[in-house]
């Protein structure tokens, strides 16, 4: 009898099987017929030769016993259309629906309501758009829902709080923006929980603390305020809990400290405060402490020793103060710890030298004083050891050189002394040398010229080497940037510098070399800045016979030297960067727009900070070759440099007409002629410079009448003083009126009349200000997650809009849009006081 009726059944279902299935193939085939390539070769199964089978042996489909459509998966099919012709009411019986990685768009239609056994449902990678439907809340048996990576607008719908199957659930990579529903609460078996990257507000439910199951748990990078819900400790199965980037707020909650299972424990760039909770230091199994940039306060507590399997700790970029823990000396497998932008205080211990692990030490900008101890000798896998802008004083750590791995050693702006010993040769892997703004002293280490192949930086600026700069620059070598600028070194600039094939940076300013203008650098390839100003150079700028002198430079300062001779025509006509401008003056192309070569330099400013900044700010192009004895006529070759932003000649003995080329300059913010022995007329023409926000013709023999129009209007009397055959405005002295006045606008003859003409708009101010905003600004989003963000990257991020806001050249100028300009300019001297070139 129970044979007789399963047999009933069994034929029974068969039938309709085999009549249901003709149906479901109809509808794949309906849709297929609305997608944009219809003849997708994937999809070439589907067809109804086969009624018996179709759809079930087709492309994708899974039927059951009863040849009802069981799984649909259609990932990486190249689907391109939309969900509108999908007839949901056909697939009761599906349990899969996998479509991700297609290009399907449009919304998801409310019928998915139909799909009522969907266990399995992943939308990813597609571009749908619209809200999130309500009635995914019916798909009661579904365990895994993958909505991310479209462009998903509106609120997480609280009818998912239905989904008490669900397990897995990823909304990230979208637009939502409401709140995150307290009813997600209720989903007791959700394991992992990914809605970071989305514009998500308002606080983190509480209720989130019920899910006993959770272990991962990702909310980064949305706009969740309020503060961490202290119900989170009870997630006893937690291991990632992730909402860095957000606008949290409130202390740290101590419950978290239960959280026994947490790995990975990231809550960084928000705004919480208060101190760490001690508590934290029982998260045995915690990997990554990462709590960068808040405003949380109070000392590091010493019982973190106690977090053995710590391998990341940040605490960069809060307001934390005391001294580092000794007690920190016994997290033997911490690889990184950064503790930059704080106001720690006190020595390094020399406990951290027990941290066999240690690859990346960063302490900067602080207020650490002592000497460096020498236990960091014995971290035997240190690469980057970045200490700069604090107050440690004592002698160069020798110690150090025996971590043989280092890459980076950056100890500027401290109050180090006395010599650099040879034993930092034996680095051999190291990139980055800059011990910059220092009290060291004695001559440089020869073996600094060759002792390795992978040095990119050398900077030793601001410290009192005397002595001659090494001879010996290998060939093959590696070196970008050399900075010996402000020491008192002597002698002349060393002909094997001509190997530095890479140099791209060299800059000898302000020490007492002598001898005659290094003309053979000409030929280096990628020279972009040289700065030689303020030593005892003389002669002529010789014109070696290379026809493209110094292909890619950009900045060129030789001011305060005793060169001689004419002003050099041959490099007026060869510099090929400066005249490389396509009348386009945006943002960010100065450097070249090599992607490839800004991300090499990123890299190198994440992990080298503050220094290696100052390789990227070749973007203003400037010739200062003021306070020299150069004599002869200004060349009309000058108006070659079509991208030249500032033009210093003065303070020479220049002779002869300024020439009327120079209004080709299109891009010329600052004109500095004065003091030389210039004569003639002021060119009409020049009013067509509307970049020009700054001129100096003081002290010159100019005559006649001042243009007037175009910037003209906006320029004071000082920019005109001491040429008694000028007249106009903003001369007192009438052009019309043929008595000359007895004395004319009396001439200030005081020395720091034209340094403080030009204060805080020295070319360097302006490079730096301007070469910085462009670069940082690609790198910010990697930046500031991983060493948190530097204030002032935002500050020249912002700054950077508002010169492009004022880039535009005012039609007609008044003296408010000067005023504004000005004011732009001693903005930009900020960063140029905080760079120390
Ligand atoms: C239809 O499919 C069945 C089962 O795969 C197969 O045995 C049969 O030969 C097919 N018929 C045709 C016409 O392809
Ligand atoms: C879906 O198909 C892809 C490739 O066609 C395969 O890699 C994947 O394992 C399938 N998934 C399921 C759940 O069957
Ligand atoms: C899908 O079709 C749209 C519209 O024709 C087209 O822009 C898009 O590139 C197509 N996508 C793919 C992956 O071919
Ligand atoms: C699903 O959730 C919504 C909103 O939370 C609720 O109003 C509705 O009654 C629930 N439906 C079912 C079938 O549980
Ligand atoms: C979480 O979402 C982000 C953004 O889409 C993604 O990059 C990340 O891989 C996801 N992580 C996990 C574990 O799902
Ligand atoms: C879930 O958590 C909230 C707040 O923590 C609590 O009030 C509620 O009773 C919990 N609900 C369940 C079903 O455990
Ligand atoms: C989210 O926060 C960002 C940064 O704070 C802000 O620019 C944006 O307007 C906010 N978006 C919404 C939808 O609140
Ligand atoms: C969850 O955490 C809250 C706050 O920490 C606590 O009051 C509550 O008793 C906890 N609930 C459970 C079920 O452990
Ligand atoms: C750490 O855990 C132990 C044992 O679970 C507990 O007794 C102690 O109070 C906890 N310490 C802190 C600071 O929470
Ligand atoms: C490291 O731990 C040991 C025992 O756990 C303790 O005796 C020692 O004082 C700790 N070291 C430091 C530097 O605190
Ligand atoms: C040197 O470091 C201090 C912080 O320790 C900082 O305030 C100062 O601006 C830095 N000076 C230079 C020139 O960078
Ligand atoms: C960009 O720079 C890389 C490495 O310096 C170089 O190989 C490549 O040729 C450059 N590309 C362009 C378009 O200049």
């Amino acid at each position: 009898m129970g044979f007789l009726f399963l047999l009933v059944i069994a034929l029974f279902s068969s039938i309709t099987a085999s009549s249901s299935s003709k149906p479901q193939a109809e509808a794949l085939l309906t849709w297929k017929t609305s997608f944009i390539n219809q003849n997708n070769p994937l999809l070439s199964s589907w067809l109804l030769q086969n009624t018996t089978t179709a759809p079930c042996t087709w492309y994708g489909v899974r039927c059951d016993d009863r040849l009802n459509v069981k799984e649909l998966n259609l990932s990486s099919s190249r689907l391109n259309g939309t969900l509108n012709r999908f007839m949901f009411s056909s697939f009761t019986s599906l349990t899969h629906l996998g479509l991700k990685l297609n290009d399907i768009s449009g919304g998801i239609p409310p019928e998915i309501r139909y799909l009522s056994r969907l266990t399995f449902l992943d939308l990813s990678g597609n571009r749908f758009s619209g809200i999130i439907p309500p009635e995914i809340g019916m798909l009661t048996n579904l365990e895994t829902l993958k909505l991310n990576r479209n462009r998903f607008t509106g609120s997480i719908p609280a009818s998912l709080g239905n989904l008490t199957n669900l397990v897995h659930l990823r909304a990230d990579n979208n637009q939502l923006s409401g709140y995150i529903p307290g009813e997600l609460g209720k989903l007791v078996n959700l394991v992992n929980v990914n809605i970071s990257f989305n514009f998500q507000k308002g606080p983190i439910p509480s209720t989130l603390g019920n899910l006993t199951k959770l272990s991962t748990l990702y909310l980064y990078q949305n706009n969740l305020s309020g503060p961490i819900p202290p119900s989170l400790g009870n997630l006893t199965s937690l291991t990632i809990l992730s909402v860095y980037m957000n606008e949290l707020s409130g202390r740290i909650p101590a419950q978290l400290g239960n959280i026994k299972s947490l790995i990975v424990l990231m809550i960084g760039h928000n705004k919480f405060t208060g101190p760490i909770p001690v508590s934290l230091s029982n998260l045995s199994k915690l990997e990554i402490l990462d709590v960068h940039e808040n405003l949380l306060s109070g000392s590091i507590p010493p019982q973190l020793e106690k977090l053995e399997s710590l391998i990341q700790l940040s605490f960069s970029h809060n307001e934390f103060s005391g001294q580092i823990p000794a007690s920190l000396g016994n997290l033997s497998k911490l690889q990184q710890l950064y503790v930059n932008d704080n106001q720690l205080t006190g020595f390094i211990p020399k406990e951290l030298g027990d941290m066999n692990s240690l690859v990346e030490i960063y302490m900067v900008t602080n207020r650490l004083q002592g000497q460096i101890p020498d236990s960091i000798g014995n971290l035997r896998n240190l690469e980057y050891f970045v200490l700069h802008d604090n107050q440690f004083s004592g002698f160069f750590p020798e110690t150090i050189s025996h971590c043989e791995k280092l890459k980076y050693l950056t100890l500027s702006n401290n109050s180090l002394i006395g010599p650099v010993p040879q034993s930092v040769c034996n680095l051999k892997s190291l990139q980055i040398l800059d011990l910059g703004n220092n009290r060291f002293s004695g001559v440089l280490p020869q073996c600094l010229g060759n002792f390795s192949g992978n040095l990119k930086v050398l900077d030793l600026r601001l410290n009192g080497f005397h002595g001659n700069i090494p001879a010996t620059f290998d060939q093959n070598n590696d070196l970008r940037s050399l900075n010996l600028n402000s020491n008192r070194l002597q002698g002349s600039v060393p002909r094997s510098l001509v190997n530095c094939r890479k140099l791209e940076v060299l800059n000898l300013g302000n020490n007492m070399l002598t001898g005659t203008f290094p003309y053979w650098v000409d030929t280096l390839p990628e020279l972009q800045v040289v700065v030689l100003r303020g030593n005892k150079l003389k002669g002529t700028l010789y014109n070696s016979n290379n026809k493209t002198p110094f292909p890619k430079l950009r900045i060129l300062d030789l001011s305060s030297n005793e060169f001689t001779g004419n002003l050099p025509e041959n490099y007026f006509n060869n510099f090929k960067a400066m005249m490389s401008v396509n009348g386009d003056t945006s943002g960010d192309l100065y450097m070249g727009g090599n992607l490839t070569m800004y991300q090499d330099k990123l890299v190198l400013v994440v992990k080298g900070l503050r220094l290696e900044l100052e390789r990227i700010l070749v973007v203003y192009t400037t010739i200062d070759l003021s306070v020299n004895k150069f004599q002869g006529e200004f060349p009309d070759t000058i108006g070659k440099l079509t991208s030249l932003r500032f033009l210093n000649l003065s303070h020479n003995s220049l002779t002869g007409e300024i020439p009327v080329p120079l209004k080709d300059l299109r891009l010329l913010e600052s004109l500095d002629l004065s003091s030389n022995k210039m004569v003639g007329k002021i060119p009409l023409e020049l009013r067509t410079m509307t970049f020009l926000a700054v001129v100096n013709f003081s002290q010159n023999q100019f005559q006649g009448s001042i243009p007037e129009g175009g910037q003209f209007n906006t320029f004071e009397n000082n920019s005109y003083q001491g040429n008694v055959g000028l007249c106009g405005f903003p001369l007192t002295k009438n052009c019309g009126d043929d008595e000359v006045p007895l004395s004319p606008t009396p001439v200030q003859d005081d020395d720091d009349d034209d340094s403080g003409f030009f204060n805080g708009f020295s070319w360097e101010s302006v490079a730096l200000g301007y070469g910085f905003g462009s670069v940082i600004g690609l790198g910010i989003g990697w930046l500031m997650f991983h060493y948190g963000r530097p204030r002032w990257v935002i500050r020249i991020v912002e700054r950077q809009h508002e010169r492009k806001a004022i880039k535009t050249p005012p039609v007609k100028v008044c003296a408010t849009g000067r005023a504004s300009r000005r004011k732009k300019h001693s903005q930009v001297f900020d960063v140029n006081s905080a760079m120390s070139f």
